[in-house]
């Protein structure tokens, strides 16, 4: 969407993944702090993202959203400008449809107008649209309503469209949010996290700046994979410019999930201006590559098994012409190779092992 936001894919928190609907201002505020005490935050993480279960079931008598009392009891603008004090974004949720999918609260059905306005008025700066209770009309005009009622609402809101995929809004979602949900809800565990991978990676041309396909958030730091398994979903979700969401709790984030979630280098294949999502270029052993700027590439070699394997990936495979000569930085390794390569690259993998290779063409000597 043009909004001038999303140009790099969204980065930040969404208390979802952790908390359900469990959440309260507390939560939101710790994670705030979580941010900006663990240095996340200056490593681009900026929005603070609340998620289902934030307002009362009822409108207030003139119609509008109201946060619930007994959790967020200050009200969502003192929370945003808790939020924007810390120098972070605060971003809500809400869904096309008449309640949201937890069901205690209202959806914007309807509504988005005066929704869009009363979350301008709160300062939002993110807003999360959901897909339960709707009325089974078509989400291509469901969604577009909310479009234009938040470019009226006054205040540059990022737009994130969460209809799961069915109606395949990869072909329709850059003209009307920022990204959009290309699959069901991810949970903790490695198969149902690759397929996720695997479905989104089928709208991988879709992607582009102002407009990505979205896998869903991340589960790193949950515990419901290994360290070598959370490496793999970082390393997708950062080069197929999916937005990076932390799903954690941040107030209890261990050195094992902050190298990961803080790896800079693999941050910054995510964040890359070209824009463009990597795509699965081999099935067998299996490579994930694509292209960003300045002539440089990306490419993760991935096992997703318990065996171990050696896996080869072709400079052509990866998009590179054959007989180029390429300096290779493997990016969890934090090293630069002594050899270059020219023709292909090889890795030994053990059980869920991976490697993530930035290649670099070398400008020709001259003599
Ligand atoms: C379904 C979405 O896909 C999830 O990410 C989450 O927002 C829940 N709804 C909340 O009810």
């Amino acid at each position: 969407l043009a909004n001038t936001l999303g140009l790099t894919p969204p980065m930040g928190w969404n208390s979802w993944n952790h908390f359900n609907c469990n959440v309260n201002e507390t939560i939101i505020k710790d994670a705030a702090d979580g941010l900006v005490s663990s240095g996340l935050a200056q490593l681009g993480y900026t929005y603070v993202n609340i998620d289902d279960c934030w307002a009362e079931k009822v409108r207030d008598k003139n119609g509008n959203l109201v946060a619930r009392n007994t959790t967020f009891p200050s009200g969502i603008k003192a929370l945003a400008d808790y939020v924007h004090s810390r120098g972070l974004k605060l971003g809500i949720y809400s869904s096309a449809g008449f309640f949201t999918c937890s069901n205690t609260m209202p959806g914007s059905l309807g509504y988005e107008e005066q929704d869009a306005k009363t979350f301008a008025s709160w300062g939002i700066d993110y807003l999360k649209y959901d897909n339960c209770y709707n009325d089974g009309t078509n989400p291509t005009a469901r969604y577009p309503a909310m479009t234009r009622a938040l470019m009226k609402a006054g205040r540059p809101i990022y737009y994130s469209l969460c209809e799961w995929g069915d109606m395949h809004p990869a072909t329709w979602g850059f003209r009307v949010g920022n990204s959009w949900r290309t699959t069901g809800d991810i949970s903790d565990n490695f198969d149902t996290m690759m397929n996720r991978a695997d479905m989104n990676n089928m709208y991988a041309d879709y992607a582009r700046p102002g407009g990505w396909n979205d896998p869903d958030m991340l589960e790193v730091g949950n515990g419901g994979m290994t360290k070598d398994q959370y490496i793999i979903h970082f390393s997708l979700w950062a080069m197929v410019k999916s937005p990076l969401l932390l799903g954690c709790d941040l107030t209890n984030l261990t050195q094992e999930t902050l190298e990961i979630i803080g790896n800079k280098e693999v941050i910054a294949i995510n964040q890359d201006p070209l824009g463009v999502q990597a795509k699965k270029v081999r099935e067998d052993a299996e490579i994930w590559a694509g292209p960003l700027s300045g002539y440089r590439f990306v490419a993760l070699l991935v096992n997703r098994g318990t065996w171990s394997t050696n896996i080869t990936a072709h400079l052509e495979d990866i998009g590179i012409p054959p007989k180029t000569k390429v300096q290779v930085r493997d990016l969890w390794e934090h090293k630069t190779l002594e050899e270059t390569a020219t023709m292909n690259l090889t890795a030994s993998l053990g059980a869920y092992g991976s490697k993530m290779y930035l290649l670099t063409p070398l400008k020709e000597q001259s003599s």
